[in-house]
């Protein structure tokens, strides 16, 4: 059976034991935001394994772990969201008067996906939905793989995403 350790990877246990240096001892739960996100920088979503050994790791109640993992739409518990790249787009009331919506449709149709679903090849992942990301001067934003882009148009997203895919291409040209 699968242990805590043989579960949560060196990276992430190292990451969060340099977080629990940082609080007193008693105080392992000031460490679990940064335990999930060194998770979700791995994994690209929380499973419930992981959130279960994340608890046994800091000693807390699992309900403790999925509290936090729910409550936070940055973190993603969807497990489609173990696709190389996640889109967010705010939907909220800032960036849908900034025309979100068009910039939703037209990623849906570049991508010829639905938000909540990952495409074909397991290149992206399209969050079902946003809550404001606190840069509303910039609307309409998004996230991809969890860096801000504002004032978005329909070019942009091109830009944005083409270059990711070309990316990623590049990089599986020089591994094979
Ligand atoms: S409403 Fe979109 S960032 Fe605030």
């Amino acid at each position: 059976m699968a242990t805590t350790k043989t579960i949560l990877s060196k990276h992430e246990t190292d990451e969060i034991d340099r977080w629990l240096e940082r609080f007193p001892k008693d105080k392992a739960q000031s460490a679990l935001l940064a335990a999930l996100r060194a998770v979700m920088h791995e994994d690209h979503y929380l499973s419930t394994a992981k959130m279960d050994a994340v608890a046994d790791y800091l000693n807390l109640p699992k309900i403790a772990v999925y509290e936090v993992a729910s409550f936070y739409s940055m973190y993603e518990l969807d497990e489609k969201a173990a696709a190389k790249n996640t889109i967010a787009v705010c939907t909220n009331v800032s960036c849908m008067l900034n025309g979100s919506d068009g910039i939703v449709e037209h990623i849906e149709e570049k991508l010829g996906i639905k938000m909540g679903e990952t495409t074909a090849d397991g290149e992206f992942f399209f969050k079902v939905e946003e809550e404001c990301l606190a840069a509303c001067c910039g609307a309409p934003m998004m996230q991809l793989n969890h860096v801000y882009h504002e004032n978005l148009t329909n070019e942009k997203v091109d830009e944005l995403l083409d270059a990711v895919r070309s990316k990623r291409s590049l990089k599986d040209k020089e591994a094979s």
